[in-house]
């Protein structure tokens, strides 16, 4: 076993309680503080798990007075840029919730503090970590529907959060549709999407303020299309959270509704003729002993005592992100972008 981990947790909300409970299953791992901007909720995440540990308001004097190695940030996106590059300028690795950074200037900053510190940032996408998207790859790779042309993806919730959500400008996009983006790189491999051409909307009856509804199209670096429609103010006929799948590759199509068994129908070889016969397919599924934030936690500390590159690490997961800032920097001009800085992409000649 490495160097043990002294963790300093800093945003003590709903989503570090899951975070806390998983680095405490680690034998290596030692949570040395708590930060909040509201101590009241930084003593209440003490409590609950029994942590008696020094609390504080403000990043900087837990970074000083704790001196942890690894920091974990599970405060709001704003807070991202300013908790992450202190974390790193003063020596520690980071692991943070998604998104990797709220715009596309904060995650700038994120990859100079880590090319300058050379300490390492790791971001949770725990959709990721998911048993039928997994098999799912697995089955791609094997080569079971061909070459994959076209991904896409719908996610329709009607979601009643209130909160912060209802008041931002892109809530969809921010909060939810990274997950799905993210996902669509994975079963491509980890592909980079190059353009991004997106509609943002927001329906008359929808209870948000921003934009919580998108149809997106996005140009993968491997030729394939990847589709995603999306919207948090949809009522009826909810889709899973992990979206619907339809994957379509020269030899045949995998369709998955996010939660049940994924299934492929795959053309006949050598079939001809107006419409080829096809033959369906079960897509075998392992099932994993952890999932979801456990999963993707363990992977993370795994990359960290091993040293080699986690999964969700900043230099990879910064491609699902510019994904995020293209599509809003699309929605903005009404045309399409280049992914990789939110240039105009120009008229096909
Ligand atoms: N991976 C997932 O499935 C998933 C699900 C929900 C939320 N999240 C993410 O988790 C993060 C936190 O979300 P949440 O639902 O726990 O929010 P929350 O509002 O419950 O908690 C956030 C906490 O951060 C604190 N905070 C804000 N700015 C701070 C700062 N500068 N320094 C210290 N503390 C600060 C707030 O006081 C609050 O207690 C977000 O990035 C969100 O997108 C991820």
């Amino acid at each position: 076993m490495g160097r043990p981990f002294r963790v300093g947790i800093v945003g003590c909300g709903q989503m570090a309680n899951t975070w806390v409970t998983c680095l405490q299953r680690e034998p290596d791992v030692e949570i040395v503080a708590l930060a909040d901007l509201d101590l009241a909720r930084a003593r209440e995440m003490g409590v609950r798990h029994g942590l008696e540990v020094p609390l504080f308001a403000a990043v900087e004097d837990l970074l000083d007075e704790a001196r942890p190695n690894l920091v974990v940030d599970t405060a709001i996106p704003e807070a991202r840029r300013e908790i992450c590059v202190a974390a790193l300028e003063r020596g520690c690795d980071v692991m943070a919730e998604k998104p990797f950074a709220p715009t596309r200037a904060d995650a700038e900053a994120i990859l100079d503090a880590v090319a300058r510190s050379g300490r390492r940032y790791l971001v949770m996408q725990n959709r990721r970590y998911e048993p039928h998207l997994r098999a799912i790859r697995r089955a791609i790779e094997q080569g079971l529907i061909g070459r994959v042309e076209q991904i896409h993806a719908d996610f329709f919730i009607g979601a009643h959060f209130g909160g912060f959500r209802e008041h931002m400008e892109h809530p969809l996009i921010l909060d939810m549709a990274i997950h799905t983006f993210d996902q669509a790189r994975f079963l491509l491999g980890g592909a980079r999407a190059e353009t991004a051409l997106c509609l943002a909307y927001n329906p008359a009856s929808s209870w948000y303020h921003g934009y919580a509804s998108a149809v997106c199209a996005f140009e993968m670096e491997d030729g394939a299309v990847f589709s995603y429609r999306g919207s948090w103010s949809a009522e009826g006929f909810r889709t899973s959270w992990e979206s619907t799948w339809r994957i379509v590759g020269s030899q045949g199509t995998v369709v998955w509704d996010g939660s049940t068994g994924p299934e492929a129908d795959v053309v006949v070889e050598e079939a001809e003729g107006f419409l080829r016969p096809s033959r369906r397919v079960r897509i075998d599924v392992e099932p994993m002993d952890e999932q979801g934030h456990a999963a993707c936690l363990r992977e993370m500390l795994e990359a960290l005592r091993t040293g080699r590159p986690a999964e969700t690490e900043s230099t990879d997961n910064v491609e699902s992100a510019r994904m995020m800032y293209a599509a809003i920097e699309s929605a903005a001009i009404r045309a399409a972008v280049h992914v990789a800085d939110g240039s105009p992409v120009a008229p096909r000649s």
